[in-house]
């Protein structure tokens, strides 16, 4: 292990030249449990969790840290961060339905998405949500008709596309103009949303959110939004009345996924964000709100690691040599997706000097299905158990079942114990919603 900073905080070399996660040996475990393994450490989870919550809690007097479930949508990570105090957004029904089978206290969750279904939307009202955050004229429309039928109230934030474009890949980019999300700016559309909701009999509104990108790795883009934000709160003060009292500025914090990212620490995070919407404040003249943050990949990424077995090493003399393991694209598209670059390492040879350079596949039938490119490996061989480090956020959340592969086990460790939180599915899962052709 050559970069302690990519891996969990506990990660070590043990007595017999293996990485260990908190005491527990990795080989171990791709044995005991097979592979593909998803592995966290507790602490890490733990601790990513505390440290948003200290970085707020110092720098402004309401605050309230909400874990983005959709970065590992699990039950006991959901229990996890309900134990350290976060709050919870999930993105669909199924999110929604995860969170009441952790116990997740429902006034805590907020729901989110740009087309919410009438279901969705009506499991959400039936089982208590906390904050529905409206995204649009439509679903502003179908929210009341569900709860006029219901004679209910509803806590609502409106998302506010702020047109800033955040320095990350296109594709995680949500916050600039051209965007399915939101109320946008042009043409008054945010603010007449705010005056729409403020109208209403059915809709009680609590504040604006918005979510610039993910990945962000330069935090001027929070203080733009910010700053943008707070106009809109004035003009809404000014024509509606309309007082914010929580201000949600989205998740997006940056991750090390190889020594040359260099992300911004959490306290940098929360200097910009706290000090911004003090600042702003002051400059539009009007009281602080609660800030909310929602921070998915940065709690949970660098937590966990994957660990694979290497099946196959092909050489191809003088262009590159291929290691190819037990998992891919159906475990972590993130590459293939959005050109992610991971390290690898062999957890059996972690004593031993890398003198080999590789490329690492995945066993699916796509050429495109690479995991890693050019990393250094000891002398890889068949049967060694390869681990790609930070892959805990987006990787078992996308994972998929294509070319028939099995979604990987999910084990947590702490102290020398391992234990299972998702068990690996079976081929009969993947045939038990499968109906034959004839009868
Ligand atoms: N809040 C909202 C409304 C979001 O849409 C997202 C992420 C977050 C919070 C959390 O952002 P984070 O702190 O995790 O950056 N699949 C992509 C990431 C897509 C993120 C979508 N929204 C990936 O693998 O990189």
């Amino acid at each position: 292990m050559t970069h302690t900073l990519i891996y969990p905080v506990h990660s070590a070399h043990n007595t017999v030249g293996h990485l260990e996660i908190d005491g527990c040996d990795v080989v171990s475990l791709a044995r005991q449990y097979g592979t593909p393994l998803v592995i966290y450490e507790e602490k890490t989870l733990r601790d990513q969790c505390r440290r948003f919550v200290e970085a707020f809690r110092l720098r402004t007097a309401e605050s309230e840290i909400i874990y983005a479930s959709k970065a590992l949508p699990i039950v006991a990570l959901f229990q996890l961060v309900e134990e350290e105090g976060l709050s919870l957004d999930v993105a669909s029904g199924g999110e929604y339905h995860t969170a009441l089978a952790a116990g997740f206290p429902t006034e805590r969750i907020f729901f989110h998405g740009n087309n919410k279904s009438p279901w969705e939307l009506e499991y959400a009202l039936q089982h208590g949500i906390g904050t529905v955050v409206v995204d649009s004229v439509d679903e502003m429309e179908l929210l009341e008709r569900l709860l006029q039928v219901r004679g209910a109230r509803q806590r609502v934030l409106l998302r506010i596309t702020p047109g800033i474009e955040a320095h990350t890949h296109e594709y995680i980019q949500t916050g600039q103009i051209d965007s399915k999300f939101g109320f946008g700016l042009a043409g008054g559309a945010a603010l007449e949303s705010i005056g729409r909701a403020m109208g209403s009999p059915s809709l009680d509104l609590w504040g604006l959110h918005a979510h610039i990108g993910s990945q962000i790795f330069e935090l001027d883009s929070y203080r733009g939004e910010i700053r943008v934000l707070a106009d809109l709160m004035r003009e809404a003060k000014d024509r509606f009345g309309f007082d914010c009292r929580w201000l949600n500025a989205g998740g997006g914090l940056g991750v090390r996924y190889t020594p040359d990212d260099s992300p911004a620490p959490i306290d940098s995070y929360a200097e910009v964000v706290c000090r911004g919407v003090e600042e702003e404040m002051a400059r539009v003249g009007l009281p602080m709100p609660r800030i909310l943050i929602e921070p998915g990949r940065s709690v949970v990424a660098k937590a966990g690691v994957t660990a694979y077995t290497i099946g196959t090493v092909k050489q191809l003399p003088g262009i590159r040599t291929y290691v190819s393991v037990d998992g891919g694209m159906s475990d972590n598209i993130r590459p293939m997706l959005y050109g992610a670059k991971y390290e690898a390492m062999l957890a059996n040879k972690v004593e031993q000097q890398p003198d080999t350079m590789v490329t690492v596949a995945g066993k699916h039938c796509e050429s495109s299905d690479i995991l890693a490119r050019d990393v250094e490996l000891p002398s890889p061989q068949v049967g060694d158990t390869l681990v790609i480090p930070a892959t805990g956020a987006y990787c078992y959340a996308m994972a998929s079942n294509y070319n028939g592969n099995l979604r990987p086990a999910v084990v947590m460790v702490e102290d020398g114990k391992a234990r299972i939180i998702v068990e690996r599915e079976s081929f009969e899962d993947l045939v038990k919603r499968q109906r034959p052709l004839h009868g």
